[in-house]
């Protein structure tokens, strides 16, 4: 059973009639987990079920007063929550998280790439089992719809390559080097940005790219990508001297071929791309990803790839696909 949220400051309850609800727990209250909280307690169509974090004695301004707040995952599947938005930055525990909640029958929709790339067979396995709901969209692409791209290609015939840029992070690192500045000034502006993490070497070194080119592979081809099979190129101060000498525009393409039916050649790499590609227009944060089929058919999406508006409006996207597909409560 949800708790009732009483609005900080005041001593009035919040108290919503659950008739209809979906009671959704959130675990994570960072960027993108104190976004999704908010947009849930101010939506009527929700009802928040509190949140797993890492100290629970971190003062929580943005959050209404007695609301549930534990960095027990027990505690927290206890309250009772239909859905869990998972949007922790630590790839075991939220994996132990989605185990335990989809093994409950409890839904998930996940924004952590760590803890579903790699997994994504036995995740999905453990959904069907139970009846459980489980979306990851929001881990690759951030407000570009990429799994949902890849869906609408798989559907129209057999997908032989994708490539994509997955990283907002990188391409906002790149976009500012283009634009004259140094490599520490152009981390420092994807810090400040909100973009680039406070240690932003996965972003860097590719492996988030890595993570996120094995979970559409798996959407595409029905497997992930071995990641050790990955080829990756990391951004640094000097190869960022090179591509400023360069001048010319170059992206951080994350590739992947299907060759005998099987995934090949995945690669992340810092490309050159002539000035008029479909990558050289996507800046800053963006994402974008193109996939061919086998008849040759192209298909596309770009959108912003990182930040707390995206990836909530991409969260609460599938949100409204699971309460739709709930049968309605019955009021209490
Ligand atoms: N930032 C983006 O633009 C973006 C876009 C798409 C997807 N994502 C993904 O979304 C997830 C969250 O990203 P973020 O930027 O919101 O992260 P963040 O700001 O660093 O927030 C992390 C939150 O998770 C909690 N946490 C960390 N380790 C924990 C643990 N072991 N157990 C319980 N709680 C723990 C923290 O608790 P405390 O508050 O107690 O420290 C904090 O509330 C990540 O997987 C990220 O890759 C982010």
């Amino acid at each position: 059973m949800c708790l009732d949220v009483v609005d900080k400051g005041s001593s009035e309850p919040i108290v919503k009639d659950e008739a209809g609800q979906l009671r959704v727990g959130v675990a994570g209250l960072g960027l993108i987990g104190e976004g999704a909280a908010l947009r849930l307690i101010a939506d009527d169509d929700y009802a928040f079920c509190g949140a797993l974090v890492r100290d629970a004695s971190k003062p929580r301004e943005a959050m209404p007063a007695g609301v549930l707040i534990t960095d027990s995952i027990q505690d927290f599947l206890d309250a009772g929550a239909d859905v869990v938005i998972d949007a922790l930055p630590d790839g075991e525990i939220g994996r132990a998280l989605i185990e335990k909640a989809l093994a409950r029958g409890v839904s998930v929709i996940s924004a952590n790439k760590q803890a579903v790339a790699g997994s994504l067979d036995v995740l999905t396995s453990i959904a069907r089992r139970t009846g459980a709901q489980f979306f990851y969209d929001a881990s690759v692409g951030g407000g570009a719809p990429m799994i949902e791209t890849v869906q609408r290609a798989r559907a129209h015939g057999d997908i032989v390559e994708m490539t994509a840029i997955l990283n907002g992070t990188v391409n906002y690192i790149l976009t500012a080097l283009a634009g004259g500045a140094g490599f520490d000034d152009a981390v420092r502006r994807a810090q400040d940005a909100g973009f680039a993490e406070p240690d932003p070497t996965a972003d860097l070194s590719g492996d988030d790219a890595r993570a996120k080119i094995s979970i559409l592979s798996y959407e595409a081809f029905g497997a992930e990508v071995d990641g050790n099979a990955i080829s990756t190129e990391a951004l640094d101060a000097d190869l960022a001297r090179k591509i400023a000498a360069d001048g010319g525009v170059f992206r951080q393409l994350t590739s992947v071929t299907l060759t005998d039916g099987v995934a090949s050649s995945a690669s992340v790499a810092i490309v050159k791309v002539p000035e008029s590609d479909f990558f050289a227009g996507v800046k800053d944060e963006g994402n974008a990803l193109r996939i061919v089929t086998a008849d040759g058919r192209d298909f596309t999406c770009v959108d912003k790839g990182a930040g707390r508006a995206p990836t909530v409006a991409s969260l609460f996207s599938d949100l409204e696909t699971v309460r739709a597909a709930l049968p309605p409560r019955e009021s209490n």
